[in-house]
């Protein structure tokens, strides 16, 4: 048996659920792997605050910096969130050797081309699985199952606050304020929701996805980014009669040696896997082009599904540690990442236009003109104002972006409302 300790920094909504778990299921560990893992210290900002869960007497300190230092600690475990001190601490370990495991996808997002040459110089391990759709395996999947495929595009639902919103909204027609205080409360929502509503948290999780799915040096600023503040019940209404749901989309696709990614809300047609796609579940469709379709479903969020991917980390990294290896993804590439301009989508517009003969066939004319085709139109209402709800076929952003500044300018047009990329199998 070989007996590792665990320096766990933080222990919040993730880090109490891990330290629970492993006491949980350390004995099973130690019989199934011959590692037994103990928590030889915890860190977190103010050790007079109540705890989730019990820990054993003396372990608790404010001092993160020293449990790093610590040669009592062989893993460090980093659930602390946000950018500093959680870089700092990570450096450190890694230059001193010592695994690393964290969750915090702000810090991979941002500075994981650095922090993997950090792991790499040193010879260990750094590994985040919590940091991408909480309890769902993708980085391990992406990293060993897929490592000899040539990945394509994933389309993910990976923010739990988000989903969770929508599918509340979707299905009891619930006010937002109302399902984002109520995904607060389970937990779901990162310390400022502003980064899930806005996307900002699924542009870090795109980032991190692309950079492991394409072995690319992709960061968050590479990631074009809308969140879904600015859906309202009337887009959710006229995605349902046009049979699709809404949902939140990280887009990750590799073509032609260049790379997009991109987080913004989409209709997705009902018959989609990701469709059914509910509440704070996660799921990432990926498509290969030898594996073909496949689909990761889980729990994206919760201290729960959350701990379950950082403890099969600490496994990992532990089982190398005994056996004196090191995992390791390989070089990054620097890819060109492609503007959301030159991206291709089908799309939905609606448009209020004053209901009178030839207005039709000068709307069209404009999506003709710059090369847009339309695939589906409905009208609602009549005499007076119409509101007009067009699918298009697939077609490049810049184009689509050129046809609705067009038709603001037709006369006959008195708004221009909702435009949303539509997942469409074309
Ligand atoms: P919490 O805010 O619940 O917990 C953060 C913990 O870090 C707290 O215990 C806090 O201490 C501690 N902390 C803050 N600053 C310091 C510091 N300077 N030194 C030591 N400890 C510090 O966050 P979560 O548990 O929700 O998230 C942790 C990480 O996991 C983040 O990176 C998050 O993005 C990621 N994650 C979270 C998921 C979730 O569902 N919540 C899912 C997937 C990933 P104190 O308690 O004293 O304030
Ligand atoms: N705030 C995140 C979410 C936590 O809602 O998905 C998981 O990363």
């Amino acid at each position: 048996v070989t007996e590792l300790r665990l320096g766990v920094l933080g222990c919040g909504t993730v880090g109490a659920a891990f330290v629970a778990l492993l006491a949980e299921r350390r004995a099973e560990i130690r019989t199934r792997t011959g590692l037994d893992l103990t928590v030889g210290a915890v860190a977190v900002r103010d050790t007079g605050a109540t705890r989730a869960v019990e820990l054993a007497a003396g372990i608790l300190t404010d001092d993160a910096a020293a449990v790093v230092a610590s040669p009592d600690v062989d893993i460090v475990v980093e659930l602390i969130g946000g950018i500093e001190p959680a870089r700092t601490l990570v450096l450190s370990a890694l230059e001193q050797g010592r695994p690393v495991v964290t969750g915090n996808k702000a810090l991979l997002a941002t500075h994981g081309v650095e922090l993997l040459a950090a792991a790499s110089s040193a010879g260990t391990d750094l590994l985040f699985e919590a940091a991408v759709a909480g309890g769902i395996p993708l980085m391990r999947v992406l990293r060993e199952s897929l490592v000899g495929e040539r990945v394509r595009r994933m389309l993910g639902i990976v923010n739990g606050t988000t989903n969770f919103i929508l599918t509340k909204m979707t299905e009891e027609g619930a006010d937002y304020g109302d399902a984002l205080a109520e995904a607060q409360r389970l937990g779901y929502a990162e310390a400022d929701p502003t980064a899930d509503v806005e996307g900002h948290d699924a542009g870090a999780k795109a980032a991190i996805m692309a950079m492991i799915a394409f072995r690319a040096t992709v960061g968050a600023g590479d990631v074009h980014t809308e969140g879904i503040s600015t859906v309202g019940t009337d887009d959710i209404e006229a995605a349902r009669r046009l049979g699709h749901v809404i949902k939140l989309l990280a887009v990750v696709e590799e073509d032609g040696g260049a790379i997009s990614a991109r987080v913004h809300p989409a209709m997705v047609p009902v018959d989609h896997p990701l469709a059914a796609v509910r509440d704070s579940f996660n799921a990432v469709f990926v498509v290969g082009d030898a594996v073909d379709e496949l689909m990761l479903y889980g729990r994206g969020a919760g201290g729960g599904p959350t701990a379950s991917a950082v403890l099969g980390d600490v496994i990992e990294a532990a089982d190398h540690v005994a056996r004196r290896t090191t995992g390791g993804l390989g070089p990054l590439a620097d890819v060109p990442i492609r503007a959301i301009d030159d991206t291709r989508s089908a799309f939905f517009v609606r448009l209020a236009v004053i209901d009178r003969p030839g207005v039709l066939a000068a709307v069209a004319g404009v999506f003709g003109a710059h090369g847009v085709s339309i695939r589906s139109m409905e009208q609602r209402g009549s005499g007076g104002e119409a509101q007009l709800d067009f699918i298009t076929h697939v077609a490049r952003e810049a184009d689509l972006r050129a046809t609705l500044a067009d038709l603001a300018d037709l006369d006959a047009v008195e708004r221009v409302g909702t435009c949303l990329r539509v997942v469409a199998d074309e």
